[in-house]
């Protein structure tokens, strides 16, 4: 989501005349875009930024900003903490980026044309010029901007921003505001587009991918629509909630040739009592259900998940019952983390006693990786010899090689020229080193998928 906000940022600039360049040092501009789900991501942008201050001893007329999730959390705060920062800004004020640079005094000079483009915005100056702009727009769908993407045969597409839901751990709802989807026509014609320059996998992008409703149509009827569009050769979407995993979802998984055989279906726990004080709204039982669903309709899916230790509150027992769930669900890649606190969030509000140390839910966390890696190397070993429909994305590592991701978003590393990036290849999985493959390309074997 934050690279496709730094596109979206990057698209807005572009077409109000600005040029967007690689080095801070070339910059007239920096913006840094933060992430505010863990306290880790936000500790690492207050030294991005000192470091960036550092630009500002020869040429003081450089525009710092701050965008995005860690922007909107602090606000002001952040003004205080690094005064040398002029720009601090939300996830709905990037409309008004164009507006607000201008009013910093700075960056492109807009003509009389582009000006009327500007979005209206509300920014506030704060002492010594500096600017928040920290409003949120309920109705900001982000119509009518274009990202700018980088050349290549992937694309993020987001399709909803926000979330309704309120697990109890989650910023999110607090730095983004409520759900805003973004309109069916708008989200076809980009992806055309896309299409039309190239691009043949598309990644929906949603807090809550699954929960889209745009008048009558279901995400089920969007990713129906997206898989049938000419050129798209692979869909995904990301992060969906267990509890709009329907049956008609399932359905246009399994039907439509183009969607992958993936799913990232976050659990966050294994323990019923966890997942009710997470206000996750599911039990262990009713995920191992979509699971199930899932699996039936498609058997040769591949699941990854998402995971909590040491969520206030949670006993030893209780993380054992996620470890059971890694177990019996055997997900193909599971992405964990420690419980961190996010001020405002009602988890940070139980009682101080219930905090789990951090010595012990490090130790979680490790032994769940220890499982989790284990459950994954067993999958992948048992994959060593099937041949892959692979989609070829970048260089790999050492000269010559190129990595590309199967149909059921695993990585491969195989022999091939850069020139082949965006091509489709059939690979024969080789060896694995437990999370990625090396194997090499073949023109006998059959594909799950024909290439
Ligand atoms: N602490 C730790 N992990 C979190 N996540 C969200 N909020 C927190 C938090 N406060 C994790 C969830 C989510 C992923 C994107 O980040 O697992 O699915």
């Amino acid at each position: 989501m934050n690279i496709s906000d730094g596109e979206l940022m990057e698209g807005i600039l572009a077409s109000e005349g600005y040029e967007i360049v690689r080095r801070p040092e070339e910059a007239d501009v920096v913006l840094v875009n933060t992430c505010a789900i863990r306290e880790h991501a936000e500790k690492r942008v207050l030294g991005r930024v000192a470091q960036l201050n550092g630009l500002k001893s020869d040429r003081p007329e450089l525009v710092i900003g701050v965008t995005g999730c860690m922007a909107q959390r602090l606000g002001e705060t952040l003004l205080q903490e690094a005064p040398y920062v002029d720009l601090v800004m939300g996830p709905d004020g990037y409309r008004s980026l164009p507006a607000s640079l201008e009013r910093l005094g700075t960056g492109a000079r807009p003509g009389p044309e582009d000006r009327k483009r500007g979005g209206e915005g509300h920014p506030r100056r704060g002492r010594g010029g500096q600017l928040t702009v920290l409003d949120f727009h309920p109705a900001e769908n982000y119509e009518g901007l274009e990202q700018r993407r980088t050349q290549g045969p992937s694309a993020w597409v987001p399709i909803q921003r926000g979330c309704d839901h309120r697990c109890t751990f989650c910023i999110v709802p607090y730095v983004r505001g409520g759900e805003k989807n973004r309109s069916l026509s708008e989200i076809l014609s980009e992806i055309e587009g896309l299409a039309e320059r190239g691009v043949s996998e598309v990644t929906l992008l949603g807090q809550t991918v699954n929960s889209y409703r745009w008048e009558d149509v279901t995400f089920a009827a969007l990713l129906r629509r997206v898989a049938r569009i000419a050129g798209v050769r692979r869909v995904r979407f990301t992060s969906p909630h267990p509890n709009d995993v329907t049956p008609d979802l399932v359905a246009a998984m399994a039907e439509e040739p183009a969607v992958c055989e993936h799913l990232h279906l976050p659990a966050q726990s294994g323990n019923d009592r966890t997942l009710k004080r997470m206000l996750r709204r599911y039990t262990v039982k009713d995920f191992l259900a979509k699971v199930d669903m899932v699996r039936e309709a498609i058997p040769d899916i591949a699941i990854s998940t998402d995971i909590i230790v040491g969520f206030p509150g949670e006993s030893d027992a209780e993380f054992r019952d996620t470890l059971e769930l890694m177990r019996s669900v055997r997900f193909d890649e599971a992405y964990t983390y420690k419980y961190s606190l996010r001020d405002g969030t009602p988890a940070a509000r139980l009682p101080e006693q219930d905090f789990v140390p951090p010595e012990q839910a490090q130790a979680r966390l490790e032994e769940l990786i220890e499982v989790s890696r284990g459950v994954q190397a067993d999958i992948n070993a048992a994959e060593v010899g099937r041949v892959e429909e692979v989609l070829i994305e970048k260089p790999g590592r050492h000269e010559g090689q190129v990595l590309g991701r199967t149909r059921r978003n695993k990585v491969v590393v195989f022999d091939g020229d850069e020139s082949r990036i965006g091509a489709y290849t059939r690979v024969e999985l080789e060896r694995t080193t437990g999370a990625t493959f090396a194997g090499a390309e073949t023109t006998t074997g059959v594909p799950a998928v024909p290439v």
